[in-house]
This record gives structure tokens, sequence and C-alpha cells, in this order.
């Protein structure tokens, strides 16, 4: 039997949430495209039997097909645990978030900052010791998934974050440019970042809002878990492999 299912179960946050939640003798069960299809809800109904908490993870850049996913989840369960963005403008998040709102289901946003996992797609680049892009000089507040799935792996195990939106961050907002060189120092190799206008209008434009005001840093992680965020050197750290 299952109280909690875990969407995006081998995603960068829900392996850890379903990790963690098993781990506490949590009863949790684990969705990924191998055990049903989150866009064809008639595969999620069997698993949703007895659940009370969903931790959803929306799989599109988009809300155009979530209504119905919701209103399945509302017919079972009585709460739901939304994995959402903070974001300078509205984006797909805002209108999941307003189907949840209208779902009757209780709910809790995590509306987390940057992942710093993003910065995977710089691995090439890291290596080749020249990153190009946009911005050099935003500042974003990467947030380790390992701290976005504690805080969720709070929430869920536990009762009063009814209606809360959290924003969930990193510890401190750094520059791109900054990102780059500890990335480098990492992989003992010197690392330096060249402006270059890119492709990807939408991200390229949150991330000039991010020059002028950086994104915000929040207590959110420590206050609800206990501990500090883990810091973008420490996230570099647990995923040097991949820079090497
Ligand atoms: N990146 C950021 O900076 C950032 C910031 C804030 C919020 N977010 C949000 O975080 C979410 C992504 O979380 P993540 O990085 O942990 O996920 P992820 O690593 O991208 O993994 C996606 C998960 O969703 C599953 N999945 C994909 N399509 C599915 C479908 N049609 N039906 C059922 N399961 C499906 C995947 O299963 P398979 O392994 O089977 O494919 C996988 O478990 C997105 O909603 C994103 O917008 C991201």
């Amino acid at each position: 039997m299952c109280e909690i299912l875990v969407t995006g179960a081998s995603g960068n946050v829900g392996r850890h949430v379903h990790a963690s939640l098993s781990a506490a003798g949590v009863p949790v069960c684990g969705v990924s495209r191998k055990d049903a299809d989150l866009l064809d809800p008639a595969s999620l109904e069997p698993l949703l039997d007895r659940v009370e908490t969903v931790f959803l993870v929306w799989p599109e850049p988009s809300a155009e097909r979530a209504a119905p996913v919701i209103e399945l989840i509302a017919e079972y369960a009585r709460r739901v645990v939304y994995l959402s963005a903070h974001a300078p403008t509205p984006t797909f998040h805002t209108d999941v978030e307003r189907l949840i709102e209208h779902s009757g289901l209780g709910w809790t946003f995590l509306r987390a900052t940057g992942f710093a996992v993003n910065t995977l797609a710089l691995a090439d680049q890291v290596r080749s010791g020249v990153v190009r892009g946009p911005y050099g000089m935003a500042r974003r507040s990467l947030i380790h998934e390992k701290d976005v799935a504690a805080v969720a792996t709070h929430v869920l195990a536990s009762a009063g974050h009814g209606g809360v939106r959290y924003v969930l961050s990193g510890p401190e907002a750094l520059t791109q440019i900054e990102q780059v060189r500890i990335l480098g120092e990492t992989v003992g190799r010197e690392v330096r970042w060249e402006e270059a206008c890119a492709g990807g209008a939408e991200a390229v434009n949150a991330c000039g809002a991010f020059v002028e005001s950086p994104e915000t840093v929040t207590n959110t992680v420590r206050v609800l878990t206990g501990r500090e965020p883990r810091s973008f050197r420490e996230w570099a750290r647990d995923h040097a492999d991949a820079f090497r």
C-alpha cells in the first residue's frame, strides 16, 4: 500500500525523496515513465488507490495537459506537494499551481530557485576550459537537488504545511562567472567565462533579469530541515566526475 506517491521518482529530486521516505519507513511508491504516463491519467489511476499525498513533478514545460491528472489525483488523494519554481515572471508552474488551488486538494508549493544540476549542461565546455554564454554577471542562488528533496521529504512526512508557498534556494547567489570558476577549481582546471549571445529567448531574458536583481536567497531549507543548504561548491564536488 502507498500512502505517498512520488512522481518523477527517477529524476534529480524525486529519487532522493523516494529513497528518504522509504528509509524512514513511510509507505511510499514511486512513479516514472515505466510505471505510468502523467499525460495519460488512466495509466496513473491504478496507482492512486489509498494514496493520501502526491508529490507532483510536472514533466512538461506547459500546463496544457495538467488538468485531467490533477482532477484524477483530487478524486483519490487529500493533498499534493507540488515541485514548482520561483521565477521573476509567471511560467507554466503558475498555471499548474492555479489548477491545483482550484482542485479541492490540500496543497503545498515548493518554489525552487534554479537547480545546480542545470550546470551539468556545461560539462563539455568546462572540459574545454571555456564556457560561453550571455549574462555572466547574472547571479543565481542555485540549489542542490538533495536540499529540494530534503524539504519535500519533510513537508510530505509532516503536517501543517497546507496552503503554504515555500521558496527554496541555495545559500548564496553566485554569478555565472563564479559558478564556472568553482566548477573548474573542483576538477583542477582553469575555466574561464566568455560572454556570448545564445538562443532560447525565454531563459536568456530570465538570466538578464538576474543581472539587475540577483535571484533570491531564502532560509527555507534551514528552517524546515534544520541544516544549512549545501553550497554550489559542495554540489560541484558531488558531481565532479561529470566535469572531468
Ligand atoms: N531545473 C530547474 O532549475 C528547476 C527549478 C525549479 C523547478 N524545476 C522543475 O522541476 C521539475 C523537474 O524535476 P527533476 O529535475 O527532479 O526531474 P528530472 O530529473 O527532469 O526527471 C523527470 C522525472 O519525470 C519523469 N517523467 C517524465 N515524463 C513523464 C511522464 N510523461 N509520465 C510520468 N513520468 C514522467 C521521469 O521519468 P523517466 O526517468 O522514466 O523519464 C523522471 O522521473 C520540472 O517540473 C521543472 O520545471 C526545475
